[in-house]
């Protein structure tokens, strides 16, 4: 089986790839990489349950027994952020910061952004009509989340255009293949964001205010354990994973309805019924981080194969999403679908903190504008850009 997920066709349109391999390897061990790689929905959403895998394992086998060299201290900042992120820990410790941040991050505290949320949307789009042109990313969809997540977390107004080059910066590092470039900018990112964050945290303990930092460092001070790095740690990962996805899912779906008039057309006359299962199907469709991996913590026989204790399964959300034993007429985009169990949030202990913030964020972002701007179109073939893990387009202009 030829699988090169560095290809830049490949990259380009994932799907025909995804089709051959749910056939005829859904589950196979790649030599160059030594990953495993999963490509059935029930698979991925099987394993993505068995806590028998981990998103780390270091609290289970050392870097030695894993063959693996000492950690580089060049990537300290880099390795500190992500040792005390939840995203990157197994029960107990998951379990207990997962806990904590949930206390501070309450439905209550999301539901109260709802009208803040239409106030950016407006803003954003106020200023961009009179141009009769804009880049949906650049223009709308980037700003929208950052403005929401900085809010909510307390980031000061002045230091905001600061958050999306450091969260760039360290996203990258989430590839299958990053360049030794791309890992220095990750650490200089690393250690600028967790500085200033420090520093926001301590004035933020000394001086409470109405936002998640404050609240998260209450949770802190009443005895319950959210340490200083954790808090940091929560504060970019929230920062990062609260818009990162939520653009691309954004800047994909547009253009998917794009490419699919009759389903544009649809939404447009039908927008307040059909604005939650059109934002489902986007979600699905053409799925904004394609692939997560998971450490094997113990030896287990799994749809025939036996996985070893230490080795890498890399899950592939963007053909899961895909599969016609789960999704009827799975490559159509159908805004109407009634069933949609797509995994793009994923599954299991791990399943995404804000999904609740994302969707309402979508529907209210991708309602509005097609409200505001009911004659856009698209006149020219918009590029994605040079990754795979993060599926996203360069740019998307439209004009209306
Ligand atoms: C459409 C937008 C989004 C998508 C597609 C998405 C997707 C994901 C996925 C797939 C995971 C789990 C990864 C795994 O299982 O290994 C995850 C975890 C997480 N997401 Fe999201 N996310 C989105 C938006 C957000 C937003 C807006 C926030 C916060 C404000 C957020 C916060 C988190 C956090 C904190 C975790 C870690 C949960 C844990 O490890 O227990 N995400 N997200």
């Amino acid at each position: 089986m030829v699988f090169d997920p560095n290809s830049p066709d490949f990259k380009r349109d994932p799907y025909p790839t995804y089709v051959d391999l749910r056939r005829d390897a859904p589950i196979f061990r790649d030599a160059q990489t030594g990953f495993w790689f999963v490509s059935r929905h029930a698979d991925v959403s099987a394993l993505l349950r068995d806590r028998r895998l981990g998103r780390s394992i270091e609290h289970v086998l050392s870097r030695e027994a894993l063959g693996l060299p000492p950690k580089n201290p060049r990537y300290a900042s880099f390795t500190k952020l992500s040792e005390n992120s939840m995203f990157d820990k197994e029960p107990p410790d998951h379990t207990r910061l997962r806990g904590l941040v949930h206390k501070a991050f309450t439905p209550r505290r999301i539901e109260s952004l709802r009208d803040q949320i239409q106030t950016i949307t407006n803003a954003l789009l106020d200023a961009a009509v009179p141009r009769g042109e804009i880049d949906v990313l650049e223009d709308f969809a980037v700003p929208l989340p950052v403005t929401v997540i900085a809010e909510l977390l307390g980031v000061p107004e002045v230091d905001r255009h600061r958050l999306r080059p450091w969260s760039h910066d360290i996203v990258a590092m989430y590839e299958l293949n990053h360049t030794p470039e791309q890992a220095d900018r990750a650490i200089q990112a690393a250690e600028e964001f967790s500085d200033y964050l420090r520093h926001l945290v301590r004035e933020r303990k000394h001086n409470p205010q109405d936002d998640l930092i404050s609240a998260l460092a209450t949770v802190e001070e009443a005895g319950e354990m959210l340490t200083e790095d954790e808090l940091i740690s929560t504060c970019v990962l929230l920062l990062n994973a609260g818009h990162e996805a939520t653009v691309n899912v954004f800047g994909n779906g547009l253009l998917a309805l794009f490419q699919n008039p009759d389903q544009l057309r649809l939404l447009l006359e039908h927008r307040t019924e059909l604005i939650k299962p059109a934002v489902e199907e986007l979600l699905r469709y053409d799925t904004p981080l394609q692939l997560f991996r998971r450490w094997v913590l113990e030896d287990l026989e799994f749809g025939g194969f036996h996985f070893k204790q230490g080795e890498e399964i890399a899950l592939l959300f963007g053909s899961a999403n895909r599969d016609p034993e789960a999704f009827s007429d799975p490559e159509r985009l159908d805004i109407t679908r009634a069933e949609n169990p797509h995994v793009t949030f994923s599954l299991g202990i791990h399943f995404c903190l804000g999904a609740p913030l994302a969707r309402m964020e979508l529907q209210i972002a991708l309602g509005t504008l097609l409200q505001r701007l009911p004659t856009m179109r698209l006149d020219y073939q918009p590029e994605f850009r040079d990754s795979y893990v993060i599926r996203g387009l360069k740019d998307l202009v439209i004009r209306f």
